[in-house]
């Protein structure tokens, strides 16, 4: 039996699916690139953007037609989509081509819902909320075939802060964080088959053991200990929650060498009055504080940011806030939201919700002025020597190659027959743009 998996969503959505890959594989199912060719097709939804929504919902529409040329096909959707209890209705009761429905908190229990559902022919529907059971992340996964030197790993799962305007918690449940020396093994074992960069996945790294108190275990410490793995060269991680992120933090960070010198701290807006009604606790005094902590302790940090335009009521006043609080950040790149109205969440019952011209305006100016921003940090890096990992040819040039730095920017370079993904190598930064640089491999054995 043939599956394909359609992933829509972050890196946590990517990382269950390549779980729940190497589950069917070893429960005898085989991969296909097609879902032509699929005896299983499993759609994997996100719904932190009704845009993500929409995608999946389209997606799965056109199986209609599969499904009524075979009728046999079996078509499963799982993740945050299907996890409210709205959406799992509209599915069941509009999409007859779907044979199985499940939430985030059932995606292990796949397998063997594929084979119940396969017997019977009777729909299957779990979107229960469980804290008793296997979570996905605890299965072992296979070092992805495209990809072997570099491996996603989950760390804690679920979220507890409920930023007014994210259906996250609702969909993914309250923190819970694995077993340290379950990841630790986990890591070690992905070590051994080759992984040199490990992506330690959660909503909110920073919370890391703070639902497990008494075993006296933080993110700090769990990056100390991943730090001493034999094999694994780069360690990097996301989501942090900028409240979170505490000087402890920031030092131990400094002091570890494989620990990659690039922080994702979303601030998600520039203005005090808008962080406030985002629930996101802490203001634009305190974030730059932090700010400026992590560049005295790491000089080279490149920082990104998260930024959400048009959340409801935000004012002209307020979003120029905003623009005045990028220039002084000076963020490497800030990936820009346009508000989704999330039913469910408190923003979604907030006045003035803001029209969708107003929002692609303002999402076009930040963009305006955040471009500039993210070419002049470029630019600065022009003439230094950076270590890179190696990802492979690049995409859009067959005679280059390309890689990221520690602090996670994009390098292209003449492609060098000796070299192959996962190496690390020292590259001379001769030219910068928005999105990448460019450059050469370094002939100074000094550097
Ligand atoms: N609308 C727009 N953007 C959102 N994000 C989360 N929820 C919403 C929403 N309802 C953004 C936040 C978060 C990123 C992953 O997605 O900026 O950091
Ligand atoms: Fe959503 Fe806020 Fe949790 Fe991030 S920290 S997942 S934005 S609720």
């Amino acid at each position: 039996m043939y599956y394909y998996i359609k992933t829509f969503g972050c890196q946590m959505n990517e990382n269950d699916s390549g779980l729940i890959s190497t589950l069917l594989k070893s429960n005898g199912y085989l991969p296909c690139a097609t879902p032509d060719a699929a005896d299983i097709i499993i759609v994997n939804t996100c719904c932190v953007r009704q845009s993500a929504e929409n995608r999946a919902l389209g997606f799965i529409g056109s199986l209609k037609s599969l499904k009524e040329a075979r009728p046999e096909l079996i078509i499963a959707v799982c993740g945050c989509m299907s996890q409210q209890s709205d959406t799992a209705e509209i599915l069941q009761k509009k999409y007859r081509q779907v044979g199985i429905i499940t939430g985030t908190f059932a995606t292990a229990l796949l397998p063997q819902y594929i084979e119940d559902y396969a017997t019977t022919g009777q729909r299957i529907i779990d979107i229960e909320a469980r804290y008793d059971h296997k979570e996905i992340g605890n299965i072992c996964p296979e070092p992805n075939e495209q990809q072997a030197y570099r491996a996603q790993v989950n760390i804690n799962f679920g979220c507890n802060n409920f930023c007014s305007y994210c259906i996250v918690p609702y969909v993914r449940g309250r923190e819970r964080s694995r077993d340290p020396q379950e990841i630790i093994n986990q890591i070690s074992c992905l070590a051994a088959c080759g992984v040199k960069e490990v992506q330690l996945l959660g909503q909110n790294v920073n919370s890391y053991g703070k639902d497990m108190p008494e075993a006296g275990w933080d993110f700090a410490r769990l990056l100390e200990q991943i730090n001493q793995i034999t094999g694994i060269e780069r360690i990097r991680y996301m989501t942090s929650h900028p409240r979170d992120f505490n000087r402890r933090l920031a030092e131990t960070i400094a002091a570890l060498p494989k620990v990659c010198r690039h922080f994702h701290l979303p601030v998600q807006s520039g203005c005090d009055r808008l962080l406030t009604l985002m629930n996101r606790g802490y203001t634009t005094k305190a974030y730059l504080d932090k700010l400026a902590m992590i560049r005295q302790l790491t000089p080279d940090a490149a920082v990104t940011s998260d930024i959400i335009v048009g959340f409801p009521g935000e004012t002209e006043e307020d979003f120029q806030q905003t623009l005045g609080f990028i220039q002084q950040a000076r963020f490497d790149a800030v990936y820009t939201f346009i508000y989704s109205q999330r039913s469910g969440t408190k923003a979604a019952e907030m006045p003035h919700q803001i029209s969708a011209e107003i929002k692609n305006l303002r999402l076009q100016q930040l963009m305006a002025v955040q471009n500039p921003i993210s070419l002049a940090r470029n630019e600065e890096l022009v003439g230094t020597v950076q270590e890179i990992m190696v990802d492979g040819i690049s995409k859009n040039n067959t005679v280059m190659m390309s890689g990221r730095t520690s602090g996670n920017k994009i390098v292209v370079f003449p492609k060098s027959e000796g070299l192959k993904a996962g190496d690390l190598v020292k590259i001379s930064i001769t030219a910068a743009g928005t999105w990448n640089l460019s450059g050469a491999i370094s002939e100074n054995i000094d550097s």
